[in-house]
């Protein structure tokens, strides 16, 4: 008996030795494979950022950007590192164990990388390089393919049928290429979540099983045809129509991203019922104003609003006192700027010139006395990112609030606005205020009434930009103190909403911190919490965000629109830990909005003094990078 299990330890010791001796061989063999694939496009650049010990010892696997398992290397992330020229065939060819390859936002070239024996590869991002010609003709090589990104290359050449075999793929973008032919009418890829080929030259109709996704999707091919795209039928002579109606492909209940066409219609249509009935509103609003001036004789401008709050615009700020009149106000030409859950915010221009911001609240349950304490408590909140509340009005039926008009727009408007051609992108810097400006802003609204006062309704929409493109903070207190439960059950909060707020129908400081979280996750991903790819999966931007971080692409949760500065690796990964804190489920687990501020404070000084202090180094890269 003891023999027998000596003998098995001796076999087991064996066998792991045999196994750590195989690995060392396939370590070595990949680290020639990297050393072969770095010597042909490695440059001063990518040197600079990498600082790879080649020296014969060093292991690969404590290179940056590189991980491996036992078996070999599994990862390679060098994403916009200053990579250039064409990838020697047989290099990575030969990393048998690789499972992502992420060469992003580089300056490689030539044909499609040899990846022939890679066959366990799960991820591929090439996107934002200079590879040209064809793609690899048999996908059916990488069976376990489950993101594949190759976005903003030069290939050409038809898309191959073979992708066809990729069972589990969820992510397909090949925007802007210059690929050609028509997708394979059968095609069918039922996991695909994440779908583009703007900007190509494809031709043919869109596939039943792809029609799904928005028009975005197809944009910028102008011989492709059929739904989603509206306006641009297939001529009648092609293909029969189905004749089931067409069904969104499974995983996908409905629309997968971006509005249909008649929800835009919608909102237009919308928009232009609310400023007639705006119109109107004023009308009858002056009629009833008039008659209550004749029955108070006259109306005495200069009494205060607790006198006479309900026929009256009263003023919080005693330097704007007087400047303008309710009459004014109504004479005003009034543009809709936006409708949130507590009503429509105009843009009223007064006669002399002056541009305010007029919402309209509705639904406020509110008793005249609660009302105008609360409005007294908004009033009161001064800070360079906080919206002035300037004014109110207050009677039975109608409930204005007058505040500062801000010239550029929200913070929504700007990331999601105009995406597509045309389109100028949010730089790093410029998100990075935005995210420091609301973070000052909400850490000073928390400081009020003793410390206890909620914003309650955090959301890129009520971020707006100040002329010097400052952040300020707005709609703070409303929410939560006007109407009862708005910020818990308005749908326009899904999304920015705290786990715990749905059950306790209370927003909380630390409910704001999470929305807070979403917000910065909003910029750094530039994804729209509401969006409904990821509501359609029943799933949140926190919950997204974190199943890609578990799964190791950490750097494919960002917005590409960033992807084209390539030293921010650091801050954006800094952001997203900070956000993610933020977006814990456990309100006590996220920090205060002190914290939140302090921390963002520390990577804006960073991130500053990098530009300022490398000077030499990162600006002769970014010289290099752009040419
Ligand atoms: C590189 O690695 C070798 C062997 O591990 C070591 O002796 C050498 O100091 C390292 N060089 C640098 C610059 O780290
Ligand atoms: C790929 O695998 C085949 C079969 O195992 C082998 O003959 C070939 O040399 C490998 N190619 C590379 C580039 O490693
Ligand atoms: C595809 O690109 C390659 C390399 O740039 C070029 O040689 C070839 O002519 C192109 N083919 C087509 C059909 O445009
Ligand atoms: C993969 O695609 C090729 C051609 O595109 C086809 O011949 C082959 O049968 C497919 N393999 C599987 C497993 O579906
Ligand atoms: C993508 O293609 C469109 C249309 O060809 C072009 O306007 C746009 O600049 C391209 N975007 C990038 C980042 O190359
Ligand atoms: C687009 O495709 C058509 C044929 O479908 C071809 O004639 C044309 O040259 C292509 N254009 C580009 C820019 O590749």
């Amino acid at each position: 008996m003891r023999k027998k299990k000596e003998e098995v330890e001796v076999v087991v010791v064996l066998l792991l030795v045999a196994a750590v001796v195989a690995s060392l061989g396939d370590l070595s063999q990949d680290r020639d494979a990297l050393l072969d694939f770095y010597n042909a496009v490695g440059s001063a650049s990518s040197n600079r950022r990498l600082g790879w010990n080649r020296s014969a010892g060093a292991g690969p696997c404590d290179w940056r950007g590189i991980e491996c398992s036992s078996t070999g290397i599994t990862r390679i992330r060098l994403p916009g590192v200053g990579l250039a020229g064409s990838v020697p065939p047989g290099s990575l060819s030969s990393l048998t164990s690789l499972r992502v390859l992420s060469l992003r936002s580089n300056r490689l070239g030539g044909p499609f990388p040899d990846l022939r024996n890679c066959s366990q590869l799960r991820a591929l991002y090439l996107q934002d390089n200079r590879f040209s010609g064809r793609l690899p003709p048999d996908f059916s090589l990488w069976p376990q393919l489950l993101h594949i990104n190759l976005a903003y290359n030069a290939l050409n050449g038809s898309i191959p049928t073979s992708i066809d075999n990729l069972t589990r793929l969820t992510t397909l973008n090949l925007e802007n290429n210059t690929l050609s032919g028509g997708l394979a009418p059968e095609l069918s890829l039922p996991r695909l979540v994440r779908f583009s080929v703007a900007n190509n030259n494809l031709s043919g109709p869109v596939p039943r099983s792809l029609q799904g996704f928005s028009s975005a999707a197809f944009d910028g091919n102008v011989l492709i045809c059929g739904p989603p795209l509206t306006n641009n039928p297939c001529p009648i002579t092609a293909a029969p129509p189905a004749i089931a109606p067409a069904i969104p492909p499974p995983g996908r209940r409905r629309r997968s991203r971006g509005l249909s066409s008649g929800a835009i219609a919608g909102i237009v249509l919308g928009s232009i019922a609310a400023a007639v009935v705006a119109a109107l509103l004023c009308c009858l609003l002056v009629a009833r104003s008039r008659r209550q001036r004749r029955a108070t004789g006259g109306g005495n401008r200069h009494v205060t609003g607790d006198q006479l709050v309900g026929s009256k615009l009263v003023f919080l700020d005693p330097a704007r006192r007087g400047s303008f009149d309710l009459e004014d106000l109504l004479r005003a030409s009034a543009e809709v700027l936006g409708k949130g859950s507590i009503g429509t915010t105009y843009k009223a221009v007064l006669e002399d010139g002056s541009i305010v911001a007029v919402k309209r609240l509705k639904d406020v349950t509110a008793p005249p006395s609660q009302f105008e304490h609360n409005m007294q408590l908004i009033g009161g909140l001064r800070h360079r990112n906080v919206v002035p509340l300037r004014a109110y009005y207050h009677s039975k039926d109608e409930k204005l609030l007058v505040s500062d008009y801000m010239p550029r727009g929200s913070c929504s408007a700007l990331l999601h606005g105009n995406r597509g051609a045309g389109r100028s992108p949010l730089d790093w810097p410029s998100r990075l205020r935005i995210a420091d400006g609301a973070a000052k802003g909400l850490a000073y609204i928390h400081e009020q009434n003793g410390g206890t006062f909620v914003h309650g309704s955090i959301k890129s929409s009520n971020v707006l930009l100040a002329k010097d493109f400052e952040a300020c903070v707005s709609d703070a207190g409303l929410a939560h103190l006007l109407t009862t439960n708005a910020a818990a059950t308005s749908s326009r909060m899904l999304g920015y909403r705290a786990p715990e707020v749905l059950e306790t129908r209370k927003v909380t400081q630390k409910s704001d911190v999470y929305s807070y979280g979403v917000l910065l996750l909003e910029l750094l991903t530039g994804r729209a919490p509401t969006q409904a790819s990821l509501t359609d999966e029943g799933i949140d931007l926190p919950r997204w965000v974190q199943s890609v971080v578990r799964e190791e692409w950490t750097a494919e949760v960002f917005d590409l629109e960033l992807m084209r500065y390539h030293n921010i690796e650091e801050d954006l990964v800094q952001m997203l830990q900070l956000a993610l804190s933020c977006t814990s489920v456990a309100p006590e687990q996220r920090p205060s909005m002190r914290q939140v501020m302090e921390t963002i404070e520390q990577l804006r000084r960073a991130s500053s003094s990098d530009g300022g202090g490398g000077g030499g180094g990162s600006g002769s890269g970014t010289g290099e990078d752009t040419s």
